[in-house]
């Protein structure tokens, strides 16, 4: 389906409605990944029908993986075993997405042959850095422009080490691991504070195994996975949009359906509670080591809200959609959180530009932002610029219910990344 460029948002009262959203697109970048280098088939249900994981996909058809897309979300993939991909014959394209080129420069630095990631504008201006000083000390040479993409990987013989990462980062921690299974003994990755954790159950999930002592991770090298059959649980970062606009709009319901729930996503419930909300979570059995359940937000009050630099790791990705709380009343501070600056847009500038563009009080810190609501008083509305981010869209979108009269999203077509139909589905939920 071809999405128009902007989108119109018209006010709304409150959001009602029981839904799933797309599947998770960091568990499936890591599912498709490890199908790859597992023996045997794999059949992924409910994959991530964004961009970004087909970006993933495509870059491993190009690494000789067999792929077929089938209907409703479901994938199938034929292993090659690891350290077996097979040279590719041009540079592989990872879009707009940070994961792709990350987590699979891990993966090429343990195969004995030279190839590039590529990217769009957005992910060429992104830091690799981060993956390239731990790669290159386990033996691998990696290539990049002033470290930013093109990012050029000439595979080795890897030697397991021990990494302290200075920057929280499931990407950084997941390129670590990836190119450990790869090495030759032991690769640990500590970090200063817990991320995301879908590498490690992947892992397991896939046959394989890590040890997990604190902040730190190990794996130990030459591990031989099989392929599974396995479902994706809903994106909870993309639930995070309908959660955040049920909480800020008194009268809303809002019931979401077999989103995965995995602790190390979800802090934002708690963060809701904190607003005021009515937050309601039933856990289903626990599938293939991923927490899924069932949650339920129903608004009632617009505390302010202040998050702290500890919790910002939790929330990474819904920073963007906590902004959109304070858009309906009350106040949202964040703090912490310079790692904004370098994700799909420089997402603390674009917030603020994009509020203020609606009518809302917002101010920018070096490392967060201060968004501030008037109670009893409607933001105008009017043009926010998405600047070519998924989040952005979604986050403006959600805070333009609250304006007095519609507002336009320029750039909408960006929510394709992780959320095709999001704005069908608000429509849904609005009438
Ligand atoms: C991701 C990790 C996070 C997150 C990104 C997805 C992942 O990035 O923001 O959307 O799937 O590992 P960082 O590792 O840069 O924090």
């Amino acid at each position: 389906m071809s999405l128009s460029p902007a989108a119109t948002v018209r006010p709304a009262r409150s959001l009602r409605g029981r839904l799933e959203v797309p599947g998770d697109k960091s568990i499936a970048h890591r599912y498709a990944l490890f199908a790859a280098l597992a023996h045997g088939p794999s059949l992924l249900h409910n994959f991530a029908p964004g961009a970004d994981c087909r970006s993933t996909l495509n870059c491993l058809r190009r690494l000789g993986v067999s792929i077929e897309e089938g209907p409703a979300g479901t994938v199938s993939l034929l292993g090659r075993g690891l350290g077996q991909l097979r040279s590719p014959a041009g540079p592989l394209d990872a879009g707009n997405s940070g994961t792709t080129m990350r987590l699979l420069s891990g993966v090429l630095a343990g195969h004995p042959f030279s190839s590039t990631l590529v990217g769009d504008a957005s992910l060429s201006r992104r830091p690799m850095r981060r993956v390239i000083d731990p790669l290159e000390r386990m033996g691998a040479r990696l290539e990049a422009v002033d470290g930013h993409p093109p990012l050029t990987v000439h595979g080795a013989r890897l030697n397991g080490i021990a990494y302290q990462s200075p920057t929280p980062s499931a990407q950084v921690k997941s390129a670590v691991l990836l190119a450990g299974l790869h090495a030759e003994g032991v690769t640990s990755v500590t970090e200063t504070a817990s991320t995301r954790d879908h590498t490690e159950r992947a892992l397991t999930a896939f046959g394989g195994a890590s040890a997990v002592e604190g902040l730190t991770v190990s794996v130990a090298g030459g591990q031989q996975l099989v392929g599974r059959t396995l479902t994706v649980p809903g994106d909870f970062s993309s639930a995070a949009f309908w959660l955040v606009a049920a909480a800020a709009l008194p009268g809303s319901r809002v019931e979401i359906e077999a989103v995965g729930l995995n602790p190390t996503r979800s802090a934002l419930l708690g963060v809701l509670r904190r607003f005021g909300a009515r937050v309601h979570v039933e856990t289903a059995a626990d599938e293939n080591g991923e927490p899924r359940g069932t949650v339920l937000v129903e608004g009632d009050r617009a505390e302010a809200i202040v998050i702290t630099p500890e919790e910002v790791p939790g929330l990474i990705d819904e920073l963007p959609a906590i902004a959109a709380l304070a858009a309906h009343g009350g106040e949202v501070t964040v703090r912490g959180a310079g790692e904004l600056r370098v994700k799909e847009s420089d997402r603390i500038s674009a917030l603020v530009a994009g509020f203020r563009a609606l009518g809302i009080d917002a101010d920018e810190r070096d490392d967060g932002f201060v968004i501030r609501g008037r109670s009893g008083e409607r933001p105008k509305g009017g043009v926010a610029d998405a600047r070519g981010d998924h989040r952005m869209a979604m986050a403006f979108a959600i805070a333009a219910l609250a304006a007095e009269g519609p507002s336009t999203i320029d750039g909408a077509e960006a929510v394709d990344i992780s959320y095709p139909g999001f704005f069908e589905t608000l429509e849904r939920l609005v009438s």
